[in-house]
């Protein structure tokens, strides 16, 4: 049986890796990755195939960035020869990003069976544009991978026959579970002085956070009033580094004697950055969700979440974009006690090995 793999973006590269793993662990699967360059920067993308034991992707796309329908046009283009010249059994995509909808709506009009993992998650936002990748994904998709309880209703609500969605748990977790022993082991909160608990962790990327000036001015702004009593470490991802310079907000953040900015950080660095933070503050779908697991406070400025499970079991809260509020709050929970997080439901590190069962059974 060949399965092709797709991967594009950052946090795709932790989804497919524990998937990859699995289907060659069940055996009688030729499992094969292809990297559609949706990211392509050593930081975005090659640095998590040297961390995370990705072989070399066997085909790349090179799409780079451009709008959307640039973007999803290139990867169908690109992807519909790959699937013509290797004629695979099964595609699986995952998350929610172009790469995932491209690749997806490729193997739907080749009538290649499509397995979508992170299946049902929905912030009922559509001005988002990874709920428009999720709704139109599942919606072609012939095996929903499921992560928690909210998207086995959403797909239910929208009609998905029962046979089609399975409830494995979160392959991203896998790949956490696997490497915080490695990350504890990191040298990077030593090398900028930063003590256990004492600093705010940010990552922030979200178009209706970054791209529109006022909004940004928001984020800048509540940076400034939280590192007036916690260090801020803050690796930028390139789409909000490219804002921050046009904004002139960069230059503050940089100056800023208690601001860390950093290019992004490797995976490995970013959870040891994570476990060691007092708080994160993001806008990172994954983000909430390792927050959870590891038990870091998370504040999430969003109106909204797709990751419901974060909240209700985790340690997730969403915030306004409104400065005095992030301060407030971040004070509040800087100093509270920690509460012990409930695990969500099959979040266990096998994630991976219960999806790979799935496939071997469809030979
Ligand atoms: C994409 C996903 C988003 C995901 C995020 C993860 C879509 C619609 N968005 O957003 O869901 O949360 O990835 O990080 O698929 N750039 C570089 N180097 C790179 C990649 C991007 O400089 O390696 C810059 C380019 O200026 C580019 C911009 O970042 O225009 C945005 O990249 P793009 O892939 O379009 O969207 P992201 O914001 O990264
Ligand atoms: N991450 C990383 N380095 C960073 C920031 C994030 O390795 O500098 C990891 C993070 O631990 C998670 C993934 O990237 O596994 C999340 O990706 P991102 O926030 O870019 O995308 P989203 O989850 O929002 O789609």
């Amino acid at each position: 049986m060949k399965v092709l793999s797709v991967v594009g973006a950052r946090p795709n590269f932790m989804k497919i890796a524990p998937v990859h793993q699995a289907l060659l662990e069940v055996g009688g699967i030729n499992s094969r990755i292809v990297h559609t360059g949706q990211h392509y920067d050593e930081k975005m993308s090659d640095i998590f195939f040297r961390q995370l034991g990705l072989p070399e992707p066997h085909v790349y796309l090179d799409v780079h960035s451009g709008s959307h329908a640039e973007q999803t046009g290139r990867v169908m283009m690109a992807f519909e020869r790959v699937v013509w010249a290797e004629e695979p059994d099964l595609i699986i995509v995952v998350g929610d990003v172009n790469s995932t909808l491209a690749c997806g709506l490729v193997a739907a009009k080749l009538h290649v069976p499509l397995a979508h993992v992170e299946a049902g998650l929905r912030s009922h936002d559509r001005r988002m544009p990874e709920e428009i990748n999720r709704m139109v994904t599942d919606r072609i998709s012939d095996h929903l991978f499921v992560t928690e309880q909210s998207g086995i209703q959403h797909l239910k609500a929208e009609g998905v026959p029962d046979e089609r969605v399975h409830f494995v748990g979160n392959v991203m977790i896998d790949t956490l579970l696997r490497f915080r022993d490695q990350a504890a082991r990191s040298d990077l909160r030593n090398q900028y002085s930063l003590c256990q608990g004492s600093y705010v962790l940010v990552t922030m990327h979200r178009p209706s956070n970054v791209d529109i000036p006022e909004h940004l001015e928001a984020v800048v702004k509540a940076l400034e009033l939280v590192a007036q009593d916690h260090p801020v470490v803050f690796p930028v991802h390139p789409r909000t580094r490219k804002y921050l310079a046009q904004g002139g907000g960069l230059g503050r953040l940089e100056r800023h004697q208690s601001i860390f900015l950093m290019e992004p950080v490797g995976y490995v660095e970013f959870v040891h950055l994570m476990e060691g933070a007092g708080l994160v503050m993001t806008d990172s779908g994954g983000v909430q969700e390792e927050t959870t697991v590891l038990g870091v406070p998370c504040l999430t400025v969003r109106p909204h979440t797709e990751r419901p499970v974060t909240v209700d079991h985790g340690t997730n809260e969403l915030i306004e974009r409104d400065p005095q509020a992030i301060h407030a709050r971040v004070r509040e929970r800087m100093t509270a006690p920690r509460s012990n997080p409930v695990m969500p439901p099959l979040w266990d590190g096998r994630a991976s090995h219960r999806i790979a069962r799935i496939v071997a059974g469809l030979s």
